[in-house]
């Protein structure tokens, strides 16, 4: 258990490294607040959701659906097949009516031997723009979440549940998880990440198929079930997604995504970074 004046350090440290306080109340020390009563935790997230406006119901699982399972692949090969069922499969991928508006596909992107893979939800405008995963406002914080860890985003990787923009944002249909779903399952099969961070619900669900919400899940450990041969048992972290914490930037929530992703440095042995002398 680290000591208070340790993690105090430690956040003054991160705040220096990234310049963000995501993680910090603005004017507050989160530490000298008292520890919630058990079940204050999930009851202070609910009405921060609640008080959040409510961007998506909740997306319907897609059903266990049986993929390859590719062998164990080096580093090299890894990058070789996530190229491949990119060029061969996502590109030009037309499996559901997304593909008529979308102005092109959003593969993921990081490094193909990555212990951690962070899971979002859909390619928003930004990310349809440039092809790219989570670089509008929800991507910079994760970036900046990223950072915090003692990471960048070219050493862990970044995709999403659908490859491609739902129009004007809209929820995920159920056809369009399920034409995207074998991608995903490859896609992680490939990596064969240690960790992989669900954000938000879509995600949560649909990988760890369970109706439970974020609120309950987060900062939980949970494993992938078997449904996805390769991987099943793999830890699985929900946290959540970065633009429910933009839009809802309170102490409260910035610490529990925070504690969320501590949970995960733990479990890879990331030390939190110290910001280098001036
Ligand atoms: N939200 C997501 O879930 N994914 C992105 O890539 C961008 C925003």
């Amino acid at each position: 258990m680290n000591h208070p004046i340790d993690i105090a350090q430690q956040l003054l440290a991160i705040e220096q490294l990234v310049g963000a306080d995501w993680y910090l109340p603005r004017n507050r020390n989160p530490l000298s607040e008292p520890t919630p009563a058990p079940g204050a935790r999930a009851a202070g997230a609910a009405a921060a959701m609640a008080a959040a406006p409510q961007r998506r119901p909740l997306a319907p699982p897609p059903p266990p659906e049986p993929v390859e399972i590719p062998a164990e692949l080096s580093p090299e090969g890894k990058a070789s097949a996530l190229a491949a069922l990119n060029n061969d499969e996502v590109s030009s991928c037309a499996k559901c009516v997304l593909c008529q508006t979308r102005t092109q596909t959003v593969f993921g992107e990081g490094d193909p031997n990555a212990d951690l893979v962070f899971v979002g939800e859909a390619p928003g405008a930004d990310e349809d723009e440039q092809g790219k995963p989570f670089v509008g406002k929800g991507g910079q914080l994760l970036t900046k979440m990223i950072t915090a860890m003692g990471l960048s985003r070219e050493e862990v990787f970044i995709v999403n549940t659908l490859k491609c923009r739902p129009p004007g944002n809209r929820d995920p249909k159920r056809d369009e998880l399920e034409a995207c779903w074998s991608i995903l399952t490859r896609q992680l099969q490939i990596i064969r990440p240690k960790v992989i961070v669900t954000l938000g619900n879509p995600s949560t669900r649909s990988l760890l198929q369970t109706q439970a919400g974020i609120t309950k899940l987060r900062g939980t450990w949970q494993t992938l079930p078997d449904h996805a041969p390769g991987l099943g048992g793999t830890k699985v972290m929900p946290t959540f997604h970065p633009s429910f914490v933009t839009r809802c930037y309170t102490a409260e929530v910035r610490g529990q995504a925070w504690s969320d992703l501590q949970m995960v440095m733990e479990e890879l042995g990331l030390k939190t970074p110290t910001p280098k002398k001036e």
